[in-house]
């Protein structure tokens, strides 16, 4: 039997009540409910966790080795900036689906994944249905495992935070930034 972790990360207790315009009105009890119901249809085992604290997280994705097939995480605010939940997550060998309830790429600048490269793949935009299509996508690779493509995430690839300029906003494409600024005209002596 294929065993999930779900993961809920900052904030996340208080969906229901929190910004209902931008993450509904599930609460995470609900989420919960919905993600065991559908673990028990397919076969599966699912256990769930929520903290709000960094280092919590990091030691659960620690402990999930050799003891889950697969983790959903929902890492919140975490995903823009946390390269410590990065690295945890290129450290074990149990595939991460990374979900979002809201489609992190439609909003404020500064929500980019810094996670992205070291997870399996991303689902974001779908409000609760987010978390089930992150078990279903969980559960189909745990089935047919493959390797997490590892080595972008050490390869020097383009990072995210690199594409935004200092106030968060991004930065245009090919704009060059500070590297391809014009030189300032030499003085004669
Ligand atoms: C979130 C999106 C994040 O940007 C935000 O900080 C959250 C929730 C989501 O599920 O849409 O806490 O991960």
């Amino acid at each position: 039997m294929a065993k999930v972790l779900v993961i809920h990360g900052p904030n996340l207790n208080l969906l229901g009540q929190r910004q209902p315009d931008i993450y509904g009105t599930t609460t995470l009890a609900e989420i919960d409910r919905r993600l065991a119901a559908l673990a028990r249809a397919e076969g599966a085992g699912v256990d769930t966790y929520q903290s709000n604290h960094e280092g919590a997280i990091i030691d659960r994705l620690h402990a999930a080795q050799g003891r889950y097939d697969a983790i959903v995480l929902n890492a919140g605010a975490l995903t823009h900036y946390s390269y410590s939940l990065r690295d945890a997550i290129a450290a074990i060998s149990v595939p991460v689906i990374e979900v979002h309830l809201s489609n992190i790429h439609a909003r404020e600048a500064f929500r980019v994944s810094v996670i992205a490269p070291v997870v399996r793949g991303q689902i974001s935009g779908f409000g609760a249905d987010s978390y089930l299509l992150g078990l279903r996508a969980a559960l189909a690779v745990a089935a047919r495992p493959s390797p997490t493509p590892r080595s972008r995430a050490g390869a020097g690839l383009e990072d995210p935070a690199a594409a935004m300029t200092e106030d968060g906003s991004r930065r245009a494409p090919h704009s060059g930034g500070a590297s391809r600024r014009r030189r300032a005209p030499q003085r004669r002596p």
